[in-house]
């Protein structure tokens, strides 16, 4: 299986991708955790990182070079599911030629829609465990006591509505591109996380 899951910031991506993870054991592949793995790690381009935590998109061959690299892992033979990548038109063909020389091609492109208020809400108030990934919401996800809680650069409220422009003018023209080839399902992305999940899972089948 594979699959991409498009929508912007805050719509669910990571929260859904975890899920189906577990459901149909193959890797997220999250080139937002990649590069901010390599913050983390002390080895991401200073370019890079002024332009992620302003809320900006990273150039489209360091998010390339990153994907053709991890989809040949041993993890990725059964399948793997794209969070976050592709995000422009120049990544989606770059994608269609990295499967097409491996013989292999996209099964589904999932699009999560979720209104912009509710979007800028979600973000303000995500918080990630550092030690497990998972994903919290301080109102609808609260984390337990005691866990030890990361807030993103990028969830800052000055880098939240750029990051939602860069969306509508980059990342919204894929829809029609992947909708062309007859591979997009649009999935409702408000509700209960579950509720959610149950769209997804029937978007894919
Ligand atoms: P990335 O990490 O991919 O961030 P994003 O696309 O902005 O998406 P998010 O992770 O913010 O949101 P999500 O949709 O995963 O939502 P989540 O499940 O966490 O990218 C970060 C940056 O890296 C980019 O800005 C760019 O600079 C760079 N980058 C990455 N890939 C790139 C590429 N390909 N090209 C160029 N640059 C690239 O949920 C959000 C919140 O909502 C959480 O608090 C969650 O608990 C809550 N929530 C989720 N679902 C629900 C629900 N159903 N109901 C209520 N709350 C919910």
């Amino acid at each position: 299986m594979l699959v991409v899951l498009v929508g912007p910031p805050g719509s669910g991506k990571g929260t859904q991708a975890k899920f189906l993870r577990e459901r149909f054991g193959i890797p997220q592949i999250s080139t937002g955790d990649m590069f901010r793995a390599a913050k983390a790690a002390g080895t991401l381009d200073q370019r890079y990182l002024e332009i992620m935590d302003k809320g900006g998109l990273v150039p489209d061959q360091a998010a390339i070079d990153l994907i053709a690299k991890r989809i040949d892992a041993d993890d990725c033979k059964p399948g793997f599911l794209l969070d976050g990548f592709p995000r422009t038109v120049p990544q989606a063909e770059a994608l269609g030629e990295l499967l097409a020389k491996r013989g292999r091609s996209l099964d589904r492109v999932v699009q999560l829609d979720v209104d912009r208020t509710l979007l800028e809400e979600r973000l303000i108030h995500r918080r990630t465990d550092k030690g497990t990934g998972h994903i919290y919401h301080l109102i609808y996800n609260p984390p337990p006591p005691g866990a030890e809680l990361e807030h993103r650069a990028d969830d800052r409220p000055e880098a939240v509505g750029k990051r939602l422009d860069a969306y509508e003018t980059m990342t919204a023209a894929l829809l029609p591109y992947y909708d062309g080839k007859g591979l997009l399902r649009r999935v409702d992305g408000v509700g209960k996380p579950d509720e959610v999940t149950v769209r997804v899972l029937a978007a894919l089948e």
